[in-house]
């Protein structure tokens, strides 16, 4: 029989933290964060040390660590390529993965758990900017409609477990995150690391234009990628409510002036062109962020100062 502990978690910098992803572009800046501010029983497994797809394996995992606080940040993440021509994948991944993990921590009486969801899980067609009420009200993007399913899935599990076990099970929903870490995979489509590469490179090679896909107007959210650390750490040690939260900055740039911003930063002295040619996605997808402002969480960093530390880590990288 297992005994289900609904006292209110005491987190300490001994406690033992474990983040699934950690390799990650989130899961790295959360661990980056947590040694930071002090934490020193942090723990971490490799994709290849521990498979999270196999049950077994993660069962084993759990009854011999037994972690306090588990944060989820492993996933199949991808872009819209990615996410279109492996659909089944990103479905079955995504649930297998959250699904080990969230019934382990269960069993084994985890006093805390984050669930990472993302803001690809809000309807198509939200009201802008969204808000937490929004999630549901109509049908995902189908392009992602695998990847966002087994998101919803997530936050609903942990949802049911707060309210049937008492347990403080709970998830975020953030925004586009970019930073250090991020790359330049197309199979992931980030729109950041593909300007900063692109501009980087038509810079060295004296280019005189850039071209960039789509009319340039309509408007995107990112947050820094060490803001969400900090959210994550904050929700950590503060919040420990049923209902779940978006995380994001609340601001939007359209995409010409991300691209203007970019050239800024990166002191490419070229044109952008903005070949309309091709399509643009949905005009807006911005969260409402007024729900953890109000209980006293902000981002810090402005979207200028986001991509210089980005492009010093792209340089640094490319050494
Ligand atoms: N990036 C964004 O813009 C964004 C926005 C909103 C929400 N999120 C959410 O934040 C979380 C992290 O995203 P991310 O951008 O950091 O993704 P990422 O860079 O692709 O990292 C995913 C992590 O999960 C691990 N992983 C994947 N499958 C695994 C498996 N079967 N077993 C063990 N580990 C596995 C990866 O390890 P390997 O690389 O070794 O496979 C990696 O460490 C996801 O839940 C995502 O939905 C991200």
């Amino acid at each position: 029989m297992v005994f289900y502990s609904t006292i209110k978690p005491m987190l300490t910098k001994k406690s033992k933290i474990y983040i699934a992803g950690h390799t990650g572009l989130v899961g790295s800046a959360i661990v980056r964060k947590l040694k930071k501010d002090g934490y020193t029983n942090i723990l971490l497994k490799t994709h290849k040390e521990l498979d999270l797809l196999s049950s077994e394996r993660v069962k084993r995992f759990f009854a011999k660590e037994k972690p306090d606080y588990v944060i989820i940040a492993a996933a199949r993440v991808g872009g819209i390529k990615a996410n279109m021509t492996y659909p089944a994948d990103f479905l079955y991944e995504n649930l297998q993965i959250q699904n080990n993990i969230l019934w382990s921590s269960l069993r084994n009486n985890a006093k805390k758990v984050i669930f990472l969801g993302s803001s690809c899980a809000y309807p198509r067609d939200s009201n802008q900017p969204m808000k937490e009420e929004y999630l549901l009200v109509g049908k995902p993007e189908p392009t992602n409609e695998g990847y966002a399913i087994a998101k919803i899935s997530g936050v609903k599990l942990c949802e049911k477990i707060y309210e049937q076990y008492g347990k403080i099970f709970i998830s975020c929903m953030p925004t586009n995150i970019y930073g250090p870490g991020d790359t330049n995979d197309p199979l992931k489509s980030h729109v950041i690391p593909a300007l900063v590469g692109r501009m980087h490179q038509a810079k060295i090679n004296n280019n005189k234009e850039v071209i960039v896909w789509g009319s340039g107007k309509i408007k995107r959210e990112f947050l820094y990628v060490d803001d969400l650390a900090d959210a994550i750490v904050w929700m950590l040690k503060k919040y420990d409510k049923k209902e779940f939260l978006n995380i994001g900055t609340g601001v939007d740039v359209t995409i010409r002036e991300l691209a203007l911003l970019i050239q800024k930063v990166i002191g490419f002295r070229g044109q952008i062109v903005f070949d309309t040619s091709k399509l643009d996605g949905m005009p807006r997808k911005l969260l409402d962020v007024s729900k953890i402002n109000s209980l006293g969480w902000k981002a810090k960093t402005d979207l200028e100062d986001g991509l210089k530390s980005f492009y010093n880590w792209f340089l640094e990288n490319l050494k």
